[in-house]
């Protein structure tokens, strides 16, 4: 098993209380899956990838545990998980494309990265030349700035340095959503090339574009309002998902890319709760066509069949 987490809880302090938006994950994810991780804005999909990576201020991290490759990650130690960041595990996080210092050529912060990183630029520009091969970029972007590539280079180059040092486990968070529609579908064959290629070893990619999610991966983990609701196969998810908030949004997600994160159920009412005083019980209940009375209290996760789990009182078969 490459990565796994116990009921992790992270919360953001604000001046105006705990902001709930990560409670109680418990899963995990086998050598070389592709683990699609979506639901609506706000959810929570970020959050779960900072965890894992970066949990700073105002994060907070209440409780759990996150073990990849049979170590502990001392999540809570920002210092400490220095030594895995980047080699072990890495992140094309969300905005990374906007993020390029515009003032330097690519070559030059590929070199600023590798040397925070304690690696000699010049011993690592054959390696990093074949990725580039890899994502098929010319070399010659070493010499760009930011502001001569597409948003589709940007990206790919976003890949290539993240994964340099091949790392177990890699997050891409939203990488493909700023893109057009034949860029997302070559970013995310990309993807699929780096774990194929035994470059990572395992992927969540967190989208909420269940197509590119339908084409890559090999499971998908539906979470709403900071908590998880479902995860199974693709195909499961996809085509017999059992979650009433699932279904819900495999059928009224757009099938072809949208262009950014702010996507809304049509079709029922409302939004996703505020995290800062969350309902109690399950999250969806206020927006759930199937709501009865056991569903003040949280539902479990629990595994309906093999490598199917819910968290549903009427649908889970967590009988109440
Ligand atoms: N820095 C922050 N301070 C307070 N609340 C935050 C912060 N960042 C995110 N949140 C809240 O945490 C929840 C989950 O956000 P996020 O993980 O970014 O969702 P997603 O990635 O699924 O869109 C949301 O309710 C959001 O408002
Ligand atoms: S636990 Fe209840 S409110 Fe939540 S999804 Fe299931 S039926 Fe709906
Ligand atoms: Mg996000």
């Amino acid at each position: 098993m490459s990565l796994r987490v116990e009921d992790l809880t992270v919360y953001y302090q604000t001046l105006r209380g705990d902001v709930r938006a990560l409670e109680s994950a418990t899963f995990s994810l086998a050598d070389g899956e592709i683990m699609g991780l979506a639901g609506e804005s706000g959810c929570g999909k970020s959050t779960l990838s900072n965890s894992l990576i970066r949990l700073a201020p105002p994060m907070k991290h209440i409780k759990g545990r996150v073990i990849l490759d049979d170590q502990e990650l001392p999540i809570a130690d920002l210092h400490a998980m220095n030594e895995y960041r980047f080699t072990e595990i890495s992140v094309v996080p969300q905005y990374a494309m906007n993020a390029m210092n515009p003032t330097r050529k690519i070559g030059k912060m590929a070199e600023e990265l590798l040397r925070s990183r304690g690696i000699d630029a010049r011993k690592a520009l054959p390696e990093l030349e074949r990725r580039l091969d890899l994502v098929e970029l010319d070399h010659d972007v070493l010499k760009m700035y930011p502001i001569e590539m597409s948003g589709g280079m940007k990206q790919r180059m976003v890949m290539v340095l993240s994964t340099l040092m091949d790392p177990s486990l890699l997050l891409a968070d939203e990488i493909t959503s700023a893109l057009d529609v034949s860029t997302q579908k070559a970013v995310a064959k990309m993807l699929v090339g780096f774990r194929d290629r035994e470059i990572v070893k395992s992927i969540v990619v967190i989208t909420h574009d269940m197509s590119i999610l339908y084409q890559i991966a090999d499971g998908i983990m539906i979470m709403y309002a900071g908590q998880l609701a479902e995860k199974a196969s693709t195909e499961t998810i996809i085509h017999s998902p059992r979650h009433p908030y699932t279904k819900l949004l495999i059928t009224s997600l757009p099938k072809v890319g949208v262009k950014h994160d702010e996507v809304r159920l049509k079709g029922i009412p409302g939004n996703p709760p505020l995290l800062l005083d969350p309902p109690t019980g399950c999250r969806f209940r206020e927006r759930c066509p199937l709501a009865f009375e056991p569903c003040m209290d949280v539902p479990p996760f629990v595994e309906i069949e093999p490598n199917h789990f819910v968290a549903c009182w009427k649908e889970g078969g967590a009988n109440a």
